[in-house]
């Protein structure tokens, strides 16, 4: 694959060169983000940790500065793997509480993520919304709190099978980003990194087509400009999710023209995680 950059902004990636070295957010901006999500896996921390050694080994010679990686365990195995892991992977908690400390039994908060190394918060997943009942205005609490604890929070939207069935995406994404970014300011907002996961698209093997995707990202887009303005909109990472594999992946980056991507089942299998990076090397 020829060395491009989809979003035709490497001239000024390399213009911002001197802001790079001094302030992450240029850095950050331009990358391909690419988030490994564990969910519930796996079952033991030595197969963790031979999944994380295999990712390592598989991309030890990745060199491409353009692609960011990002690592979401358990929260268990969080601690074995920052002592381990190289510098160019970074970590996420796959959730976070919105208090920083004290009576909340079986909570994580997003202090205890950052204190842990981490640098980015899976929020808002469809699993989390559909199997724990969390609510807009429960995300939007741990997006305020994420990002008071200086981290990034990957904020996740998306339509279920039936509201696409009654048209109901645009409304649907609609209400998810307004809620769920209530209150955040417009100097937060550049922190936050939105994930566009249909529902139905995840763990289904069924994928949300690129065009479709990039109508979704661009719908966003216009929800943020509204929010915020258009310079906001139009640096803001957009990601794709469901049911991404190493045959569809270019698709959303280079078609689609989306910022990144939050593989889930892919994710545990190396070879295939690692074959989805180098669609971007
Ligand atoms: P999937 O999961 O890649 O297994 O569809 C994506 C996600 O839930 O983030």
């Amino acid at each position: 694959m020829p060395h491009i950059n989809p979003r035709g902004v490497y001239p000024v990636y390399l213009l911002c060169g001197a802001r790079i070295i001094r302030g992450e957010e240029n850095e950050f901006m331009k990358k391909t983000l690419i988030i490994a999500n564990w969910k519930c896996n796996p079952t033991t921390l030595i197969e963790a940790k031979q999944l994380f050694n295999s990712v390592k080994r598989g991309l030890r010679n990745i060199k491409d500065k353009n692609v960011e990686i990002v690592i979401c365990p358990p929260f268990i195995y969080i601690a074995a793997i920052s002592l381990n892991g190289p510098l160019n992977f970074k970590l996420a908690g796959q959730d976070s509480f919105w208090e920083e400390n004290g009576a909340f039994t079986g909570e994580i908060s997003s202090t205890m993520l950052r204190n842990m190394g981490c640098q980015y918060v899976i929020l808002g997943h469809s699993e989390r919304r559909k199997y724990f009942k969390e609510t807009d205005e429960m995300i939007n609490r741990k997006v305020k709190s994420v990002i008071l604890a200086r981290l990034n929070p990957i904020f996740c939207i998306g339509e279920n099978w039936d509201e696409r069935k009654e048209n109901l995406t645009q409304k649907v994404l609609r209400a998810q980003v307004e809620k769920g970014l209530k209150g955040i300011a417009k100097k937060e907002i550049k922190k936050v990194i939105i994930a566009y996961e249909p529902v139905w698209a995840i763990g289904t093997g069924k994928a949300c087509s690129p065009e479709e995707a990039e109508k979704s990202g661009n719908f966003i887009r216009k929800i943020i400009s509204r929010l915020y303005n258009q310079k906001i909109a139009k640096n803001i990472k957009i990601l794709y999710g469901g049911s991404v594999n190493s045959q569809n992946a270019a698709g959303y980056i280079f078609g689609a023209k989306l910022q990144g991507l939050l593989v889930g089942g892919a994710s545990l299998d190396a070879s295939e995680f690692t074959r989805i990076i180098k669609n971007f090397n």
